[in-house]
């Protein structure tokens, strides 16, 4: 029997379409790899047959990503995490290595911080606030707080205040978490003297959404983030836009978290080439 293909893929639920395919068969297409990335949407009572099965020597899987809601869940399924993975607590990435051991990495927050390098944002000594309190809140939370240069504070709302609770109690046991304040209402966020207003909410991906913050809010001495990439221009960005805020979506979030699971896949570095057909075949996969 012929060996099959090496494959690498996305794992969540319900999980129809991503863009990570595109780029990373783009990748491999450009590298002239013999290899092709997959969607699986699994149902989590499918975990104990699929990681069963990724430990199989004949299993041409050898690299995932994890998505929406298992970047916590598949922590269980792993043999050992990076040390940002283990502080963070949420997996986006796997490494099956040829021993078939896996290896969680969390690239969403160093993919975020990418994205900030590139938009020559230094978070030293900035005002941030931040919407959200899921696993890209906890990925994004954590960078912010582990680096050297920290921001001054950081402001951060969520609306079911328990699960913001909840991330705040447990990330502190792991992460100096002194510059973070957590708050309960919008108005308490004090956007008006804020650097860096970063929405890590799903709050704007489906037509209709209203937008946690009015429109009077934004300034335009604030860098407004917004990690929704699709669409590329959500109400928030378009309103803080409108009020002359600096905005940018999550697209180059999605990039380069995508970049550093491949080459933690593939231990290669991926020069500028490759990188710049991968990004473009993200922007076109937007396009309508
Ligand atoms: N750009 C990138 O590379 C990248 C990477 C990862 C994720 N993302 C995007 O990030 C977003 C969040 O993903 P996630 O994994 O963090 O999701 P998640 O863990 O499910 O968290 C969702 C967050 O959104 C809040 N939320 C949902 N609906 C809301 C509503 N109607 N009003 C107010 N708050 C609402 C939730 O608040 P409650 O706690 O109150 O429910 C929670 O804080 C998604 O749009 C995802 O596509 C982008």
């Amino acid at each position: 029997m012929a060996a099959q293909k090496t494959t690498y893929g996305i794992i969540g639920y319900p999980l129809k379409s991503s863009l990570s395919p595109l780029m990373h068969n783009t990748a491999f297409k450009e590298l002239g790899v013999d290899a092709v990335y997959k969607i699986f949407s699994l149902k989590e009572d499918q975990f104990p047959d699929f990681f069963s099965d990724l430990r199989e020597k004949t299993n041409p899987i050898f690299g995932l990503n994890v998505t929406v809601p298992y970047k916590e869940k598949v922590i269980s399924y792993l043999d050992t995490l990076s040390p940002f993975a283990e502080k963070v607590m949420a997996v986006n990435t796997i490494v099956i290595n040829k021993e078939r051991r896996l290896i969680g990495y969390n690239t969403d927050g160093p993919g975020f911080l990418s994205h900030l390098t590139e938009l020559k944002f230094d978070t030293k000594g900035k005002r941030v606030v931040m919407l959200g309190a899921g696993g890209t809140a906890r990925a994004i939370l954590a960078v912010l707080c582990l680096l050297p240069n920290r921001p001054e504070g950081i402001k951060i709302y969520n609306r079911t205040p328990e699960n913001l609770d909840r991330l705040i109690e447990d990330l502190s046991t792991r992460i100096d978490l002194s510059i973070v304040e957590t708050v309960n209402s919008v108005d308490d966020l004090n956007i008006e003297l804020a650097d860096f207003l970063i929405n890590t909410t799903s709050l704007g991906m489906k037509e209709g959404d209203q937008c946690l913050i009015n429109e009077e809010l934004f300034h335009s001495n604030l860098l407004v983030y917004d990690v929704i990439y699709n669409p590329p221009e959500t109400k928030f960005l378009k309103m803080a836009r409108k009020r002359g805020a600096k905005t940018v979506n999550g697209l180059g979030m999605l990039f380069y978290q995508g970049v550093l699971a491949f080459q933690h896949w593939s231990n290669i570095q991926l020069d500028e080439r490759v990188k710049a057909k991968m990004r473009e075949s993200l922007t076109k996969g937007l396009k309508p």
